[in-house]
């Protein structure tokens, strides 16, 4: 299959390729920011038309969620036009639009896990422009697959995985919000779990994460112990941080469409975080 990748420098991006590098089975054009801008629609259009793809993978989005407060407009330029002009070309030539969304189109107000169906009330711009970017999408190209995953963590880049292993080797004690509770997912996993769908027809919007739930606060913890620091973490709420942007309390997404449909099931988040915390050493211990 011809599979075009947006977003290819990014977390989630980068894991995609790795995934795909394992196989010849699929030819694979990726596109970092500088050589595709989703939020230009005649570059897309006629990269696309060019191209000709079976599939397009948009892992591109601008993810700043305390910048998207203060850049609403760069928000959905990126985050709501740019799926808006994917969906137009995989339209024009025929391919499967494969898009990632966000736990953030959710107030988390529930105390229970949120189902696929269910309506979305996001309270942060970025989760009100990543509901946009799915709406387009539902709403002009119908062989589409949109997943929602929550709290993703990779091999390549920044993340929180990465923060407390640096944090935890110059201090003695950290303080993570314990007050929001979600599920940590590998993007590895998650871009396992997007080249499943490659010849599925069942489209639709699906939630992919890693399994089981814990608060920030717990996942640091764990990080900890299964890296051998001594380190104490100490509660904080998210209103002492102060950040800009609100944040989901509660953003625990229900896996029941996506396992009716026969998709395979993304593994434990614990289990998830020590292989990750392994290859993460492989990667990194001899640089
Ligand atoms: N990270 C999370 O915790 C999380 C949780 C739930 C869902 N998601 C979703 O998962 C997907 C992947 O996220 P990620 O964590 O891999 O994000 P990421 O590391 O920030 O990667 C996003 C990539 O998109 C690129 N980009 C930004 N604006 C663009 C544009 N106009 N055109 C083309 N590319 C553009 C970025 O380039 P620059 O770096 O040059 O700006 C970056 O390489 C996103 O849809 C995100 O909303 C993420």
């Amino acid at each position: 299959m011809k599979v075009i990748i947006t977003g290819a420098g990014g977390m989630l991006g980068s894991d995609l390729l790795d995934v795909f590098k394992k196989s010849d089975e699929h030819k694979v054009s990726m596109f970092r920011r500088n050589e595709l801008d989703i939020s230009d629609r005649d570059q897309v259009l006629s990269v696309v038309t060019e191209l000709r793809p079976d599939v397009i993978i948009n892992a591109a989005a601008y993810t700043d969620v305390d910048g998207c407060e203060i850049n609403r407009e760069m928000a959905f330029a990126v985050n709501a036009e740019g799926p808006k002009h994917l969906a137009e070309a995989s339209r024009s030539v025929g391919a499967t639009l494969i898009h990632v969304s966000t736990d953030y189109v959710f107030s988390g107000d529930h105390t229970q896990p949120y189902q696929v169906e269910e309506e979305c009330h996001p309270k942060s711009v970025y989760g009100q422009s990543k509901w946009a970017g799915e709406e387009t999408i539902r709403h002009s190209w119908e062989r589409h697959f949109i997943l929602r995953t929550s709290w993703l963590y990779g091999l390549h880049g920044k993340n929180f995985v990465t923060t407390m292993l640096r944090v935890g080797k110059k201090e003695s004690t950290v303080r993570v919000v314990n007050d929001q509770i979600g599920s940590p997912t590998f993007s590895w996993d998650l871009a396992q779990a997007i080249i499943s769908l490659l010849e599925s027809d069942k489209y639709g919007t699906y939630h992919v994460t890693n399994q089981g739930f814990c608060t920030w606060n717990d996942f640091s913890k764990l990080i900890f112990s299964l890296e051998g620091m001594k380190v104490d973490v100490l509660p904080i709420t998210t209103g002492e941080l102060g950040r800009p942007a609100p944040r989901p309390a509660y953003s625990v997404l229900d896996h029941h469409k996506w396992i009716e449909a026969r998709f395979p099931s993304l593994r434990h988040y614990d289990e998830a975080l020590q292989d990750y915390l392994q290859r993460w050493h492989e990667l990194n211990d001899e640089r």
